[in-house]
């Protein structure tokens, strides 16, 4: 028998040797102990690295040294490789050739979509509709699985308020209430209800913690906040991963509190897994571990992973510290045997609650990978969830445009397909997008009431291409201006200074705009801009993001009035950078603003304190009336509740989707509270005149916070509840609450 055959006999025999007392997926697989007492401590550090795959213009391939790795043991996971052809190879050298036949973990970064790509999280969170979400990570995984994968680096659940910060683009925006729902329904999505289906995906929530807040926006750079405010503003988004069953979780590159989230035992013990009793593995980020040096947290590459595993860092990504270093110093005893075990136990047991010890290569197939991916039914959703998530910042009547009027087109984002994807654009391919937006508009008006002109591009100071935008403008009776920012823009390393429309781009606006031509802007960016130049050029603007696969169409859907837009920012937008950082849930302060000629009041001379576009603004094409706000009662107690409702109607005259917002306000805490915090949101779908009623319930936990005492709970005590289309328009109502 050749030696390959007969190992993968011998391992199948071990394996269905130890009684099924448990099922896998348990995360107490009986065929993990015992394997772990065959296991030499070179193969059980083996099982906690994590090296990339290299990507070439062929396909994946894999350095030698990184086969020999796998073949002895030495490395049990894998990312980056991809497809079901190449996995499967991999995969049989770690089944086939190993000792213990192990099968190796294959992740990759399915961030918003795999082959059909998704608007960026962004955009997604925009849409306020984690159903849709959802549904949107379930597709990832189905494309995903089918290449072979097992594991996406995502949800990522950082909260920010930093638009310096081109990360921000990844994440669910400002809010913790918003971003858990969204990071529970991804989570949902890709793991579906038994993760052994070959069609389900292992999330793992990132980036642990708080890397959302870097100081200055800059990318990699220290976070250093209060504890209460971690808790209470940016742990949520994590820990409602964790609760929605996601069973890995990614340490953040920066450092909290003076030491690196790495090697934070706080964070990776003493919150994640003494109080959320999160059960799967912890993997660090991109060769994190050895960044302790530079960090200055630990004394060479050795150090880091001693204090990296100590600290509760099960896996290493690409830093080959535990590669190179974890045998001796499980042997010398800085690293204790059980600590060891603790760690390769967790990941076996992923391993096992993948199905991976059932058949290796369940994920592997090329016939799914063919047959489901990239498929009719997934572009039509993402055409439709593009469309969800672009934000109608303004319009004065410019927007739908009619079909058959003289449109111009201009920017060179208008005839790009490439930006459409996004930064962070999985196995997404440009030769995937059917339509640019310059095409989607051709098709939909008539290629001949189109005319196309660069005008500039993106970056740069080129203004030769002014005058022909200028000539196409004049000729038509609209001008659709596609500006924005470069995709690569956004996304890792990718922090701004200056967060205005890059370019002489907003100079092309204006010159556009004194042409006395409509100018529709369509806006692709990954993060909230400085637009209070712009804004008044505009007769409308339309907030696209970087929308994906279908986003030409998408974009074409919503400026003719095919799709109603009903998208509402999940992040503010300042007047300008000196106002960052702005968010709905600021406090009142000593000295609220309330008087306009004080002085000595909480205030800017040179702009006024209000954002230009609030958290949670978005215009329809049509327009929606909220009633007063009815309590059902004036207040409640312990256990009890009461619910706050209003009636919304369509006062236009077509149909739209209104999110209606709920916001609430705790007017004296044992520690001051926001002005207003989200607490509830509903979307609702209404033809023109038809009115329907919205009811929130408000409880206890409504209500709860971190108190003084750090414990969570509510307050006796007087409150307000607003209720709205925006945080900024709200009707409100006054109750109180005894504990
Ligand atoms: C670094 C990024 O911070 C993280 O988000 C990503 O998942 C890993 N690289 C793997 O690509």
């Amino acid at each position: 028998m050749k030696r390959s055959l007969f190992l993968l006999v011998v391992t199948a025999v071990v394996f269905a040797a130890c009684a099924r007392t448990q099922e896998a997926g348990s995360l107490n697989d009986p065929r993990v102990d015992k394997l772990m007492k065959r296991m030499t401590l070179d193969e059980k550090v083996g099982q906690l690295v994590l090296f990339t795959s290299d990507w070439t213009v062929t396909g994946p391939s894999m350095r030698q040294g990184y086969i020999d790795d796998i073949r002895a043991g030495r490395c049990g996971n894998i990312f980056n490789a991809y497809t079901a052809d190449y996995t499967r190879k991999m995969q049989e050298i770690a089944v086939n050739e190993t000792r213990l036949g192990i099968p190796l973990l294959f992740g990759y970064d399915v961030i918003h979509g795999f082959r059909t790509i998704f608007p960026i999280n962004l955009g997604l969170s925009s849409s306020w509709d984690p159903q849709a979400i959802e549904e949107a990570s379930r597709i990832a995984a189905r494309e995903a699985t089918a290449a072979g994968l097992h594991w996406t680096f995502s949800p990522m659940c950082d909260i920010s308020v930093e638009p310096r910060w081109g990360r921000i683009s990844e994440g669910a925006g400002e809010d913790p209430f918003l971003g858990s729902a969204i990071s529970a329904a991804m989570t949902r999505g890709y793991q579906g209800e038994d993760l052994s289906d070959p069609a389900t995906l292992l999330a793992c929530v990132k980036h642990y913690a708080a890397y959302g807040a870097p100081q200055a926006g800059r990318d990699y750079n220290t976070v250093d906040m209060s504890e209460r405010w971690l808790r209470e503003f940016y742990l949520p988004p994590y820990k409602a991963a964790v609760e929605a069953g996601a069973l890995s979780v990614m340490a953040s590159f920066n450092e909290l509190d003076g030491v690196p989230a790495t090697a934070n035992s706080f964070l990776l013990k003493d919150v994640l897994r003494d109080e959320w009793g999160f059960k799967g593995f912890v993997v660090s980020d991109y060769t994190g571990i050895n960044e302790m040096v530079c960090h200055g947290y630990a004394a060479d590459e050795a150090d880091a992973g001693r204090l990296a595993i100590n600290a509760g860092m099960d896996m290493d990504m690409q830093s080959a510290s535990y590669f190179n270093y974890l045998k001796d110093l499980v042997q010398s005893g800085k690293v204790s045997r059980h600590t060891l075990d603790e760690s390769v136990r967790r990941v076996l047991n992923v391993k096992a609650a993948l199905g991976l010890f059932d058949d290796p290569y369940k994920y592997c197939s090329p016939e799914r990978e063919a047959t489901e991916t990239l498929t009719e039914e997934n572009k039509a959703f993402a055409r439709s969830l593009a469309a969800e998530s672009m934000v109608l910042l303004s319009n004065d009547g410019t927007l739908p445009l009619r079909k058959g009027e003289k449109i111009a087109v201009i920017g060179a984002l208008a005839d790009s397909k490439d930006d459409l994807l996004g930064s962070w654009r999985g196995a997404g391919e440009v030769q995937s997008v059917p339509a640019s937006i310059l095409d989607a508009i051709r098709e939909a008006a008539g290629p001949g009431n189109v005319v196309y002109a660069e005008g500039c591009k993106e970056m740069g100071e080129d203004r030769s291409g002014f005058s022909r935008a200028l000539t196409a403008a004049y000729g038509a009776s609209k001008v659709v201006l596609v500006i924005g920012e470069d995709c690569q823009w956004s996304g890792e390393a990718a922090s701004r200074s200056d967060i205005r429309i890059p370019g002489v781009q907003s100079e092309l606006l204006q010159k556009l705009a004194a042409t006395g031509k409509p100018v529709a802007v369509v806006l692709l960016n990954g993060r909230p801009l400085d637009l209070s130049e712009d804004l008044p050029y505009a007769g409308a603007m339309l907030e696209a993001w970087f929308p994906g696969t279908m986003g030409g169409y998408a974009v074409a859907d919503v400026l003719f009035g095919d799709v109603n837009p009903s998208g509402k920012l999940s992040v503010t937008f300042p007047r300008n950078l000196g106002q960052v950082p702005i968010y709905h849930y600021a406090k009142n302060t000593g000295r609220p603003y309330v008087h306009p000629e004080a002085k000595y009041e909480s205030r800017y001379l040179d702009v006024p304190n209000e954002p230009l576009f609030a958290f949670g603004h978005g215009l329809s094409y049509t327009s929606f009336e909220y009633s007063p706000v009815e309590l059902s009662a004036a207040s409640f107690s312990g256990e009890g509740g009461i619910t706050a409702s209003v009636t919304v109607t369509n006062t236009g005259e077509v149909e739209g989707t209104e999110t209606v917002q709920m916001y609430i306000r705790d007017l004296v805490g044992s520690v001051t509270r926001p002005v207003k915090q989200l607490k509830g949101f509903e979307r609702v779908r209404l033809a023109p005149g038809e009115s329907r009623e919205v009811v929130f319930d408000i409880d206890a936990a409504t209500l709860s916070f971190y108190r003084a005492d750090m414990t969570w709970g509510p307050e006796s005590g007087e409150f307000k509840v607003f209720i709205g289309g925006a945080s900024d328009k709200v009707n409100e109502a006054s109750f109180s609450y005894l504990d």
